[in-house]
């Protein structure tokens, strides 16, 4: 299973446009078995997501090269066991909840880069 979290700085979002960021996300990494959380707080946006491995690897670059945000920051990617939001979905928390989430993955996976396998666009 696949961890990445990043941060970004929303492109003029308004919490309407977000909240249909949201809606669809939902729906999607809920079919997708993709778990994780984001926070919003008017300007920057961190979201983690979890779940299997190429699936996550190609929603990030599909996120990454999103222009509703911009200045996307790749903060962790690492192979993980299982996902801590099991059961939980995809939440929309407070950046003082995804802090402490990010001092626990760090303490977790460490920073930056640590899967074995590179993030390359594939094909199909
Ligand atoms: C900040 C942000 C977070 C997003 N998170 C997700 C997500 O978790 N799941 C998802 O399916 N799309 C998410 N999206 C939307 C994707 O960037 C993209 O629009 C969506 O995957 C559809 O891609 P497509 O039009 O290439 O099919 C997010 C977009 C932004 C700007």
């Amino acid at each position: 299973m696949r961890h990445i979290s990043y941060t970004s700085m929303a492109n003029g979002l308004s919490a309407e446009e977000f909240a249909t960021i949201l809606d669809h996300a939902r729906d999607w990494n809920r079919q997708n078995e993709i778990h994780g959380a984001i926070a919003f707080d008017g300007r920057m946006i961190t979201q983690i997501l979890e779940g299997p491995k190429l699936k996550v690897d190609a929603l990030y670059l599909r996120i990454l090269g999103d222009p509703r945000h911009t200045g996307v920051v790749l903060q962790s990617r690492a192979d993980i066991k299982e996902s801590q939001f099991e059961g939980f979905g995809l939440t929309r928390m407070t950046p003082s909840d995804l802090y402490m989430i990010a001092l626990s993955i760090v303490e977790k996976h460490g920073s930056g880069d640590s899967s074995a396998e590179p993030l390359v666009r594939r094909l199909s």
